[in-house]
Order: structure tokens, then C-alpha cells, then sequence
């Protein structure tokens, strides 16, 4: 039987455990430590996807009036290609242009392709590189924008 689609929820600070346990599970994701995700739950936004009761994945950003900027986006690895990045992108554009941000940034390393691909296909644009961004390996951070319609 098909899944669901996941139902797409705002973060409390209860859901930072399992935030840390799919982030650290996912080597291209970024990294933060709990302290950053508690400030995003109480200060930017983070979204949560479920199946079934079950925590699936989350996207975070920091919101600063008119200017948001995604701070990562993690799919659990045994969910992954089934729609559920998809769901969340929706839902944090909405909110952001509901909210009046007027660009909406991120930065992601370049050998990263299914985060790319997903960016891409919600209209964010390559607007930059950082050279030699990243270490473990070494990396460019394409710089994507994505400006709001509104
Ligand atoms: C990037 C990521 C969040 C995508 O999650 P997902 O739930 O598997 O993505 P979806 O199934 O919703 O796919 C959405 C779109 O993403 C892109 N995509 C996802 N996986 C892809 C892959 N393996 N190759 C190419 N494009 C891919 C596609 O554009 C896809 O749209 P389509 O199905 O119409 O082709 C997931 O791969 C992940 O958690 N990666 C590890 C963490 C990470 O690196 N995050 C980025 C931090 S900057």
C-alpha cells in the first residue's frame, strides 16, 4: 500500500533529540550542535515531517525580517526519494511568503546534487560561490537565492 503523504508540523524543543539523530546519520547534511537547533525552534523555524506518528525529516532557517536563510534540510536515510524533501520545501516557501520574506538563501556544498537538484526545482538560483568553503573534504558552497513572488 502507497504511504501517506507526511503531515508537515512546526518543531518544539522535544523534537531536537531526533533532529540530531537523522542529521548526524546524514554525512552531507549540515552540522549543528542541539544549542543552534533549540534557538531555531524558539527564534527561526523549523518544520517536521511524520508518517504514521513516525519523525521522518525537518528543514530549518533562521528568519530575519525579509531575508530567511535554510540552515539545513534532512530527509531519514531509509525515507529518502519519496516525495518527503518535496513536502517540506513547499510548506517553508509558503510560510516564508506568507511572512512577507522577500529572498530566501542557503548555501550547500557542490558535490551535493539531490540537495541541488532539489533547490533547483524550487526556484532557487546560483548566485555565488565561496571557494574552498568546506573542509573534510575541501569544497566550493554554491550560494543559491530564491526571491519570493510577492
Ligand atoms: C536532499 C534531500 C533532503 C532530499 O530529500 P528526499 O526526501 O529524498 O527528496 P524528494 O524525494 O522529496 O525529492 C525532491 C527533489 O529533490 C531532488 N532529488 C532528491 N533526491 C535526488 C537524487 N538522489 N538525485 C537527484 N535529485 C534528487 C529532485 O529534484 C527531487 O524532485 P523529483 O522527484 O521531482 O525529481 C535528501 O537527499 C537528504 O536528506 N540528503 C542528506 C542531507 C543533505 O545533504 N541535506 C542538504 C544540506 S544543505
Amino acid at each position: 500500500m502507497p504511504l501517506m503523504p507526511p503531515a508537515i508540523r512546526s518543531a518544539t524543543l522535544d523534537d531536537v533529540p531526533m533532529i540530531l539523530i537523522i542529521e548526524q546519520q546524514a554525512a552531507s547534511a549540515a552540522h549543528w550542535p542541539a544549542e543552534e537547533y533549540e534557538r531555531l525552534v524558539k527564534t527561526g523555524v523549523v518544520l517536521v515531517a511524520e508518517q504514521a506518528g513516525q519523525f521522518r525529516g525537518f528543514v530549518c532557517a533562521k528568519a530575519v525580517v525579509g531575508e530567511w536563510e535554510i540552515e539545513n534540510v534532512v530527509v531519514a536515510t531509509e525515507f529518502l526519494c519519496q516525495g518527503i524533501a518535496n513536502q517540506l520545501m513547499q510548506a517553508l516557501i509558503e510560510q516564508a511568503e506568507k511572512r512577507a520574506a522577500s529572498r530566501i538563501l542557503l548555501e550547500v556544498r557542490e558535490s551535493n546534487l539531490p540537495a541541488r537538484r532539489l533547490y533547483e526545482k524550487y526556484a532557487f538560483r546560483e548566485v555565488g560561490r565561496r571557494r574552498k568553503y568546506y573542509r573534510n573534504p575541501v569544497e566550493d558552497a554554491v550560494l543559491y537565492a530564491r526571491r519570493s513572488r510577492i
